[in-house]
């Protein structure tokens, strides 16, 4: 890559701790120019699994705590994994002291943490989403449902973040209610249901577009699904997501020219416009409906497990290719339009299967032992991400409720998807649970 920076890729830290960060701080490491990784406060995968990294015991909420560390550890770069701390400020912190950072600032971070604002921004920027009104009210709300005439029934959801819980699809207007009555009277997620936004409920395949934004340039990776509920073939409670995989057969690049032009290219052109320019990735969960894609929801960085299943599709040692560390860095300085066309990805296909705690999405035990990691890990094209874990007297033990994400390659999806099987049935710990039917393409559209 010829394109150059004044800034020094040698020492990058990655924020955060699960599953996504493991998987950015093994893509980040790649490249050559790249010596030393820090993750804060990471988990047992970054602490040992990778030469190059090291943990950092600071938590990611900690701000002032992370700006001083990467000052005195002369960071080059600082690559944010989950929204709380974009959502809190981090990425403007670490401007106004004069470190590069990848993310969006609190600002640019609201199409995620206020689906108000999303919302409202969809409408003024003509990208298509479903119909809705937004209420502080309660009764306003309830009377908005009951006089409600879409047909296919009602979304309602919180407006601020709420961990990916914050969503109820409702069959008619009674389960509206009920939904209004859960979310702003008895204010199950909090100061989040302050303002409720009531949607037309769509129908379609779901897809996830995400794309690497420099503030003006997009640039999509390769589409992925995820599998938001616990158990097989979509049934129990919703989680923070179970499985991935990239690409997505059948979607084509017309689809995605489609999805750039009418709403990841107007969607950054309307945050500069707006005066909070896009830096970081982009995340739009679409609907594919009969009138179009539809946008469901934006997200203000990477997926968790999505980041598991596309990232070791990046192609970082093609001929003329460029590194993700080199990417993130021309994110960040406005380049992103001159690198674009040096990033290249792999034919074929990655899929990830997420090992859980007995019990997730609800309460979980912590401390069990983790047996055949290293097993898991040898088999080829098989890559184990850490997600909630930690070491206990030198023995990796479950300390969350997404324990692991078992990534898969291969020359196409059930290629990829055999093989991460074939890593999670060497992985064991007490009351594992993970789905059996990820990558099957039919009944995931509920
Ligand atoms: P969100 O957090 O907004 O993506 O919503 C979580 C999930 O709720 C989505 O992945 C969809 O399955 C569902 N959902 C959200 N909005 C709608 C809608 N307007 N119509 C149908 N399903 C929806
Ligand atoms: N897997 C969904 C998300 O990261 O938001």
């Amino acid at each position: 890559m010829s394109s150059s920076s004044s800034n020094s890729l040698e020492r990058i830290l990655v924020i955060g701790s699960g599953g996504r960060e493991h998987a950015l701080a093994w893509a980040l490491a790649q490249s050559p120019v790249v010596q030393h990784i820090f993750v804060a406060p990471g988990n047992a995968g970054t602490a040992a699994d990778l030469d190059k990294t090291t943990n950092v015991p600071v938590s990611a909420d900690d701000i002032a705590g992370l700006v001083r560390w990467a000052r005195e550890q002369r960071v080059g770069l600082t690559v944010v994994g989950p929204e709380a701390p974009l959502a809190a400020g981090i990425v403007d912190a670490f401007q106004q002291a004069g470190l590069p950072i990848f993310g969006p600032t609190r600002a640019a971070a609201q199409l995620e943490t206020s689906k108000c604002f999303a919302k409202d921004f969809m409408h003024r920027h003509g990208i298509p989403t479903a119909p809705y009104a937004a209420f502080s009210d309660y009764a306003a709300a309830r009377d908005y449902v009951r006089s409600a005439t879409a047909r296919g029934g009602l979304v309602v959801k919180a407006s601020g973040l709420a961990a990916g819980k914050g969503v109820i699809v409702c069959d008619d207007a009674a389960q509206a209610e009920h939904a209004l009555k859960q979310i702003m009277l008895d204010r199950e997620f909090g100061a989040a249901g302050d303002v409720v936004i009531i949607e037309e409920r769509l129908s379609g395949p779901e897809l996830s577009v995400l794309a690497l934004c420099d503030g003006k340039t997009v640039a999509l990776l390769p589409p992925a699904r995820d599998h938001k509920r616990v158990f097989d073939h979509d049934q129990g409670p919703n989680t923070g997501g179970m499985g991935a995989f990239s690409p997505v057969p059948g979607i084509d690049k017309a689809l995605l020219d489609e999805v750039r032009r009418t709403v990841l290219q107007p969607a950054i052109d309307g945050m500069a416009a707006y005066g909070a320019p896009y830096t970081g990735v982009l995340y739009a969960g679409l609907m594919l409906t009969e009138r179009g894609p539809q946008v469901l929801e934006f997200n203000c960085r990477l997926g968790d497990p999505e980041t598991q299943a596309i990232l070791p599709l990046l192609d970082q040692f093609a001929q003329a290719g460029i590194s993700l560390a080199e990417i993130m860095l021309a994110c960040v300085e406005g380049r992103l339009a001159e690198v674009e066309p040096c990033i290249h990805w792999r034919a074929g296909a990655c899929a990830t299967v997420v090992m859980a705690a007995p019990g997730y999405p609800g309460p979980y035990p912590k401390g069990a032992p983790i047996d055949g990691l290293a097993d898991a890990a040898q088999l080829e094209d098989v890559l184990v991400f850490h997600a909630g874990t930690a070491v206990q007297g030198g023995q990796v033990v479950t300390a969350g409720g997404r324990v692991l994400a078992v990534s898969g390659l291969g020359v196409d999806l059930p290629t990829a998807l055999r093989r991460a099987y074939a890593g999670v049935s060497r992985i064991h710990f007490e009351g594992a649970h993970y789905r059996r039917d990820i990558g099957q393409l039919s009944g995931f559209s509920d």
